[in-house]
């Protein structure tokens, strides 16, 4: 089930949060996103399990994507394709463009961006504090 963020799932969403980066859980406290009106955190449970979310913030007519990640154990059986589809699905009309930036050597993130029209419109030189180029990649919707 895909459904929105709840304080109870705060521990899981930490847990996986700083797999990503390890600063995750203390930049995001569920107080900061609850009072942030502009992010929005989709998450994907079974069972109590939070196996994946996404993350993302949502400023007049673009979506910039935060966070996205999936469960080691959990991946390739198309979770972050459902929470993708869930929040492209959901779109306010307003919405015109989604943004995101993603390391270069990413493979698995590019490709389920790429699955989902977004292009790479920049390179964004030594992005990263270890010196890695980040990808910044867009798709513009129609409507
Ligand atoms: C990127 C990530 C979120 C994908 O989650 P997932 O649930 O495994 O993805 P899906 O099963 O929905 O796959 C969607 C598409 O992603 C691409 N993909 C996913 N894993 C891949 C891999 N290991 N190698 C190549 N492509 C991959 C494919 O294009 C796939 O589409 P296909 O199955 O039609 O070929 C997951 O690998 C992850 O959590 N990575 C670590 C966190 C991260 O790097 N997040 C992105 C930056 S914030």
């Amino acid at each position: 089930m895909i459904r929105g963020l709840k304080e109870s799932d705060i521990e899981q969403i930490h847990e996986l949060g700083n797999k990503l980066f390890p600063n995750f859980s203390k930049v995001n406290n569920f107080t900061f996103i609850e009072k942030n009106r502009f992010i929005k955190v989709l998450v994907y449970e079974e069972n109590e399990i939070i196996k994946g979310f996404l993350m993302f913030t949502e400023l007049d007519e673009t979506i910039d994507i935060l966070d996205i990640i999936v469960k080691s154990e959990f991946r390739n059986k198309n979770i972050a394709s459902c929470l993708m589809d869930y929040m492209i699905s959901n779109l306010k009309d307003s919405v015109k463009l989604l943004t995101l930036e993603v390391r270069k050597s990413n493979k698995p993130a590019i490709l389920l961006y790429k699955k989902f029209g977004f292009e790479i419109v920049n390179v964004r030189k030594k992005y990263y504090s270890d010196g890695e180029d980040a990808l910044l990649m867009g798709r513009r919707l129609e409507k």
